[in-house]
């Protein structure tokens, strides 16, 4: 499976800590930055890792800031995608579910490493329902 990652500098340390996590485990990451603890701006990173999952170059993406906020503003212009900001999992579980999610948002400032691990098992290992109503609301989404 490969899946787009990018964070900003707020991100950058628990988007090397998942890189790290999903490289081990067998998946196939690309990287779109940032890649330093120096000063920059989201959107710059999470378009383009957000822009694989939209031309099916990748089939999930990662995307993490310091709320995970202005990540998921950005990932939510691009049309095709689905970006959930998950800080439990439940929801990361019931995105995949209800939502056919294909973005994971993150915020480093609100959780830590081990919950954001979860979070990512989670996501990546749940598939969507495949529920007609589920898939009628999608639609709807994709009308907009
Ligand atoms: C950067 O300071 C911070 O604004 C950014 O990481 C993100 O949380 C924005 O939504």
């Amino acid at each position: 499976m490969k899946i787009s990652i990018a964070s900003d500098h707020g991100g950058y340390k628990l988007k090397e800590f998942v890189k790290a996590k999903l490289i081990k485990e067998g998946y196939e990451v690309k990287d779109f930055g940032t890649n330093s603890l120096d000063s920059c701006d989201y959107p710059d990173f999470g378009r383009p890792a957000a822009q694989a999952v939209a031309d099916k170059e990748v089939d999930f993406g990662i995307l993490i800031c310091t709320t995970g906020l202005g990540m998921s503003m950005v990932a939510n212009k691009i049309k095709g995608i689905r970006a959930s900001l998950c800080s439990d999992t439940v929801s990361a579980s019931l995105t995949r579910q209800h939502n056919n999610a294909n973005v994971l948002v993150m915020g480093a400032g609100i959780i830590g490493e081990n919950l954001a691990e979860s979070i990512v098992d989670t996501f990546l290992k749940t598939e969507f329902s495949n529920n007609e109503r589920h898939q009628r609301r999608i639609d709807k989404i994709e009308e907009l």
